[in-house]
C-alpha cells in the first residue's frame, strides 16, 4: 500500500504544490466577486484578519496531522483515535473535496473555454456562453479528464515542474493587467473601493463570507493540506512551508483585487454583479490593451493552469482515501472519483441557463444550483470541517502531542507551541462557531442579545 504513496522531492516542491492547490479560481475569480458583493475594503480587512488569526494557526494543524500519520483525512484520524466517531470528520472532508471538485471543474471549464472564446467569439456574452449545454458540459468533462490524467501520472513530475515555471508567468501577466487597469481614467475610485474600509457595511453575513473565502482560498477545512502534508518527509519545516503558502496565496488574491476593481470602476461596471465579474470585466480590459487578444488567450491559459493545480488537489483527497483505506490502485481510484465528480457536477454545469429549474433555485441569496453548491460546500462545509478538525487536534489528539509532531524538522520553541495551542483550542473553534451561529435567525438574535453582533 505504501508503494502507492508518493513523497515530495523537497520542501520547495511541497510549497509549490500546496501553493498550486491554494492559488486558483478562488483567488482570481471568487475573491474579487465576493469582495464586490460584500462592500469592498471592510471585507478585505476582515478577510486578512481571518487569514492571520484563524487560517494560519489552523493550516499547521492540517499539515501536522497529515505528516504525522502519512494518511488521508479519514486514515489520519483513524490512526490517532482508532474506532472513534471523529473518523466521520475525515469522511466529511473527503466528501467536501469531491463536491467542491464537481462544481469547481465547471468554472475551470469556462476559464479553459475562454482561451478559445477570446479568439473565436469575443463578442459572445458570458451568459450565452455558459448557458449553452453543448459548450459547458464538454468543457467541464475536458477539464475533469485533464485533472484525472495529471493525478494518475503522479504530481511530482508533471504539475510540480509546470507550476514552477507557469506560476511566475501568471504573476507577471497579472502585473501587466494591473498596470493597464490603473492607468485607465477613473481607476482610483476602484482602488478606494478595494482599500478604504467602510465598517458600516459589515454584517454577520460579511464575516461569514470572509471566513469561508479565507478557508476556500487556502484549501482548508476539507483535508487537502492533510493529504499534501501526508506526502511530506519528516524533516520538512512545517511552519515555514505553511506560512509561505499562506503568504503567496494572500498576495495573489490581493493582486487579483487590484487587477479587477480599478478597471471595473473605470469601465463603469457594478462591483456587486456577482460570480460573472471576472468573465465580464477582464475581456473588456484586454480589449483596451495593445495586443489584447493575445494577452487574453495567454491569461486564460494560465488561469486554467492555476485552476488545474487546484482541481488536482481536490481529486487527490478522495483518491488518497481509496488508495489508503480501500487499497484500490491509484488509477482505479482516480477514474472512479473522476466519473462520480462528473455525475455530481452535471446539474451545476446545466444550471447557468440550460435547465431553468436548476438555474432559478436559490438559497441564502445564492441563485442557481452551482452557486448553492459553492455556498454549502465551499463555504459552510469548510467552516464546519475546520472547526471540528481544530477541536480534534487541539483537544482530542492534544496540543502537546501535536506540538511535538510539529517540532520535528524545525526548531519550534515551546512558546510558539503554547500560543499555537491557544489559538487552536480556543480562538479557531469559538470564532468559527459564532460565525456559523450568526447564519441562523435564532443564533443571530442570540448574538445580538449578547452584544456580539
Ligand atoms: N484554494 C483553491 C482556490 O483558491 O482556487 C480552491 C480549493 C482547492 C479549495 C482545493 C479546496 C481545495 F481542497
Amino acid at each position: 500500500m505504501q508503494r502507492q504513496r508518493g513523497q515530495w522531492k523537497s520542501s520547495v516542491g511541497f510549497v509549490l504544490a500546496a501553493a498550486g492547490s491554494a492559488i486558483g479560481l478562488g483567488n482570481i475569480w471568487r475573491f474579487p466577486y465576493v469582495t464586490g458583493t460584500n462592500g469592498g475594503g471592510a471585507f478585505v480587512v476582515i478577510y486578512l484578519i481571518c487569514i492571520l488569526l484563524i487560517c494560519l494557526p489552523y493550516v499547521f494543524a492540517e499539515l501536522v496531522l497529515g505528516r504525522r500519520t502519512s494518511r488521508n483525512p479519514v486514515g489520519a484520524i483513524r490512526t490517532l483515535r482508532p474506532g472513534s466517531r471523529w473518523i466521520a470528520v475525515g469522511g466529511l472532508a473527503v466528501l467536501t473535496a469531491l463536491f467542491i471538485l464537481s462544481y469547481y471543474a465547471v468554472i475551470a471549464g469556462w476559464a479553459f473555454g475562454y482561451i478559445f472564446k477570446s479568439l473565436l467569439a469575443p463578442a459572445m456574452p458570458h451568459g450565452a456562453f455558459t448557458a449553452s449545454p453543448i459548450v459547458a458540459v464538454p468543457l467541464f468533462a475536458i477539464f475533469l479528464v485533464l485533472t484525472v490524467l495529471v493525478v494518475i501520472g503522479g504530481i511530482e513530475h508533471g504539475i510540480e515542474r509546470w507550476s514552477k515555471i507557469l506560476m511566475p508567468v501568471l504573476l507577471v501577466l497579472m502585473l501587466a493587467v494591473i498596470v493597464r487597469g490603473l492607468t485607465l481614467d477613473g481607476a482610483m475610485k476602484g482602488v478606494a473601493f478595494f482599500l478604504k474600509p467602510d465598517f458600516s457595511k459589515v454584517t454577520a453575513s460579511v464575516v461569514v463570507a470572509a471566513l469561508g473565502q479565507a478557508f476556500y482560498s487556502l484549501s482548508l477545512g476539507m483535508g487537502a493540506m492533510i493529504t499534501y502534508g501526508s506526502y511530506l518527509p519528516k524533516s520538512a519545516n512545517l511552519r515555514i512551508s505553511g506560512a509561505y503558502v499562506a503568504l503567496f496565496d494572500t498576495m495573489i488574491a490581493l493582486l487579483a483585487g487590484f487587477m479587477i476593481f480599478p478597471a471595473l470602476f473605470a469601465l463603469g461596471k457594478d462591483p456587486a454583479s456577482g460570480p460573472t465579474l471576472i468573465f465580464e470585466v477582464l475581456p473588456e480590459i484586454f480589449k483596451a490593451m495593445p495586443l489584447g487578444g493575445l494577452v487574453a488567450v495567454f491569461f486564460f491559459i494560465l488561469l486554467s493552469i492555476a485552476a488545474l493545480t487546484s482541481t488536482v488537489s481536490l481529486l487527490e483527497v478522495p483518491v488518497s482515501y481509496f488508495v489508503d483505506e480501500r487499497r484500490w490502485t491509484r488509477s482505479r481510484s482516480v477514474w472512479t472519483v473522476g466519473v462520480i465528480a462528473f455525475l455530481i457536477g452535471l446539474p451545476s454545469a446545466l444550471s447557468q441557463g440550460a435547465v431553468p429549474s436548476l438555474s432559478s433555485m436559490s438559497l441564502q441569496g445564492n441563485t442557481s444550483f452551482l452557486y448553492i453548491m459553492d455556498f454549502v460546500w465551499g463555504n459552510l462545509s469548510l467552516a464546519i470541517g475546520a472547526m471540528l478538525l481544530s477541536i480534534f487536534v487541539g483537544w482530542i489528539w492534544g496540543v502537546q502531542r501535536a506540538g511535538d509532531a510539529l517540532q520535528r524538522g524545525s526548531s519550534t520553541s515551546e512558546r510558539f507551541v503554547r500560543v499555537w495551542g491557544f489559538f487552536l483550542r480556543w480562538v479557531c473553534p469559538a470564532f468559527i462557531f459564532l460565525v456559523l451561529l450568526s447564519l441562523f435567525p435564532a443564533g443571530g438574535r442570540l448574538l445580538t442579545l449578547l452584544g456580539l453582533s
